[in-house]
């Protein structure tokens, strides 16, 4: 049994296989139909595609069920570009080139069971999975307006390093957490600068700088650390 945060609940946490694809597709159906602005989260150009290959090519796919339901899930893909169809500027690039790691591609927890900790319970099972093949690194993509994932990829020790602008207009802050802390490290003692989580120019700027953003303040600001590469 699992413990989350509001209180003890019975779920069964595993690796997806073909057998489980149709409770999938009906979860996250169910979930994009609820989801109001396309800028939180955009459907795949062919999601039965998408899901199908990171059951087991391109990555794993955990779910969480209770009493035989699934409901949440998290993609964990395990070879590719981090930053795919987009470029980092600044100096994570490099960090994105030389390690191998894994990217956490999409979580989603049913209505019902959110403010529970799932996301965060589906965060650190799949990097235990990216561990487990040697991966070095962690990566996530999330939009600017998606305040929960931000919140929780904070807590769980990634930094946001840099802002990628796709040619379909999304803009998407990454994340990166490095497995042993042996690529960067930040003065924990700074104040730090405090910047509007919207103003994605004044972010930009900071990245350029070599600063890396490390907490947020109830959503509205982030806090700008510079940090000092090690490779
Ligand atoms: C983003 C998402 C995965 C977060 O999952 P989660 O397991 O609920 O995350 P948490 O339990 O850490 O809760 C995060 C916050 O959600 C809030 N929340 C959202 N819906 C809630 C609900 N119905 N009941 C209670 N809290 C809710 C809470 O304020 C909570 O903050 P807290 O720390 O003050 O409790 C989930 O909201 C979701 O599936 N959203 C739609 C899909 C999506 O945007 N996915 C992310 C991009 S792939």
């Amino acid at each position: 049994m699992e413990t989350f945060k509001t209180s003890p609940m019975p779920v069964l946490t595993r690796l997806l296989g073909e057998a489980d694809l149709s409770q999938l597709v009906n979860l996250r159906e169910c979930i994009l139909n609820g989801i109001k602005s396309s800028e939180l989260y955009l459907r795949e150009d062919d999601e039965f595609d998408f899901l199908t290959k990171h059951l087991a090519l391109s990555g794993r796919t955990v779910g969480v069920f209770k009493d035989g339901e699934l409901i949440a899930y998290g993609i964990v893909k395990l070879d590719g570009d981090p930053i795919e169809g987009g470029t980092l500027s600044g100096q994570f690039n490099l960090i994105l080139r030389i390690t191998k790691s894994a990217i956490m591609q999409s979580s989603m927890v049913k209505k019902e069971y959110r403010g529970l900790g799932l996301q965060g319970h589906l965060l650190r099972f799949r990097e235990r999975i990216g561990r487990e093949r040697g991966c070095e690194t962690m990566f996530s993509q999330v939009s600017l307006a998606n305040s929960y994932s931000r919140e929780n990829l904070l807590t769980n020790r990634y930094v946001i390093v840099g802002i990628v602008r796709h040619s379909n207009g999304s803009v998407r802050h990454v994340f990166a957490k490095s497995i042993d802390r042996s690529f960067y490290s930040c003065d924990a003692s700074s104040t730090g600068t405090w910047v509007d989580a919207k103003n994605i120019n004044e972010q930009e700027q900071l990245f350029e700088k070599g600063f890396v953003a490390t907490r947020d303040d109830f959503s509205e600001r982030l806090r700008f650390i510079k940090h000092n590469l090690t490779i």
